[in-house]
């Protein structure tokens, strides 16, 4: 099989916890060459609440010409044109996303304008740069949609997401999401835009804005703050070490069949009150206090509407056809996240009070 070679990746959504992970895995932590890519990237991120620059300051400080951040909006039109007639763009890989599904019941506006209004800017931009007025394709070119499982809706006791599985999303954030990953094969059936796609489970690791499940008990534990869990805590994920997600992203980028979607998992169900006990045990352990205590934190409170109860991927194909596997033990990964969570409470307080904002704005005013 040939590998496709990427060489300048426009990279949005590269300030956030997946996006950022993944500019660290291709750049890695000096700069230098990793993973077969020598190319350069281009990280496009409108650094809402959930975008920090901050994820990413020693690879802009080491990567040099390798790195460019641009400040901007994947909705805005005139600057998605702007970006692929200034740089050599062969390759698009698409985290941007408002990717809470709390915040997308609240307040599902911004998740129509960010994953539908601009899946569509971005495969726009996409389509004129690399598709002539006789409908050739450039050679080379690709527009990797990260998506996620919550397309294909909720799972009773058995059964699994497989890429065939009909789409049944049920909050906000993943309608919108859904609708973001129609539109992307939309265009390479219609135009015949080089695409692939991946729709992967829950993950975690560092960098995770502190309002998902996990990064919420951790600090929350250490805080001796209440731990609250949604309904009665039987609802099911299949978790993912994100460095595991992106060595996922970046084989299907590499090997995988045009036009195709890859399910990406972790083959590893929890239960989340299950889950929240065991950090309980880890976050006692790692500060020396008493778990019994811990535990004590666990809150049950309302649930959460329309709460998707089980989540279960079937990751055969990617493992069968591209050779990927998990590499990282959920009880490693835990332990793992956990410490580096009580490693970097500057980061945490920044990102919570939102103090690193200031600095934004002094420094990334321009595009
Ligand atoms: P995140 O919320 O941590 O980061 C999203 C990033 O996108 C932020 O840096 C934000 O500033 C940027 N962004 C948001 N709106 C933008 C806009 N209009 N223009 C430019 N940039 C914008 O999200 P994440 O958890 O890193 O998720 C990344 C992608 O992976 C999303 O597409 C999400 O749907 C998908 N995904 C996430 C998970 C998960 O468990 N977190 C699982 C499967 C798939
Ligand atoms: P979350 O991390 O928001 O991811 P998603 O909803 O996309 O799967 O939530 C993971 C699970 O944890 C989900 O079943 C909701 C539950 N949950 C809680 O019980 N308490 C919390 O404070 C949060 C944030 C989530």
């Amino acid at each position: 099989m040939k590998l496709r070679s990427p060489s300048t990746i426009l990279v949005t959504g590269g300030s956030g916890f997946i996006g950022a992970n993944f500019i660290r895995y291709l750049l890695g932590e000096t700069g230098q060459q990793e993973h077969g890519f020598a190319g350069r990237v281009i990280n496009l991120d409108a650094l809402t609440y959930a975008g920090n620059p901050e994820n990413l300051r020693d690879i802009a400080e080491s990567a040099g010409d390798r790195y460019r951040f641009v400040h901007g909006d994947i909705t805005d039109a005139a600057l998605l044109e702007k970006l692929f007639s200034e740089e050599a763009i062969d390759t698009v890989v698409h985290f941007a996303a408002e990717s809470h599904v709390d915040r997308s019941i609240h307040g599902p506006q911004a998740f129509v304008n960010t994953n539908v209004m601009g899946t569509f800017a971005l495969l726009e931009a996409a389509r004129k740069a690399w598709i002539d007025a006789n409908g050739t394709v450039r050679d080379g070119v690709l527009f990797h949609h990260v998506s996620t499982d919550e397309v294909f809706g909720s799972l009773g006791a058995t059964g699994y997401f497989t890429e065939t599985t009909p789409y049944d999303p049920r909050s906000p954030y993943s309608a919108s999401k859904a609708s973001s990953d129609h539109l992307v094969r939309a265009y390479h059936h219609t135009y015949g835009l080089p695409i692939t796609l991946t729709n992967c489970s829950n993950n975690y690791g560092p960098y995770q804005f502190p309002e998902k499940l996990i990064p919420v008990m951790i600090l929350n534990i250490k805080d001796g703050k209440p731990l609250p869990v949604y309904g009665d805590g039987k609802n099911i994920r299949d978790w993912l070490y994100v460095e595991d997600h992106n060595r996922a992203v970046w084989t299907v980028m590499q090997g995988g069949d045009t036009g195709e979607s890859y399910n990406i998992g972790g083959d590893n169900e929890w239960e989340n009150i299950t889950l929240v006990e065991t950090l309980c045990d880890i976050v006692a352990e790692e500060l020396d206090r008493d778990p019994a205590e811990t535990r004590k934190l666990i809150t049950f409170v309302k649930d959460r509407p329309g709460h998707d109860r089980r989540y279960a991927i079937d990751c055969s194909r990617l493992k069968n056809e591209l050779g990927w596997s998990q590499t990282v033990d959920f009880a490693q990964g835990l332990r793992k996240t956990v410490k580096w969570y009580l490693e970097h409470m500057e980061w945490v307080d920044g990102v919570r009070t939102g103090a690193y904002r200031e600095w934004v704005e002094k420094n990334y005013t321009a595009r």
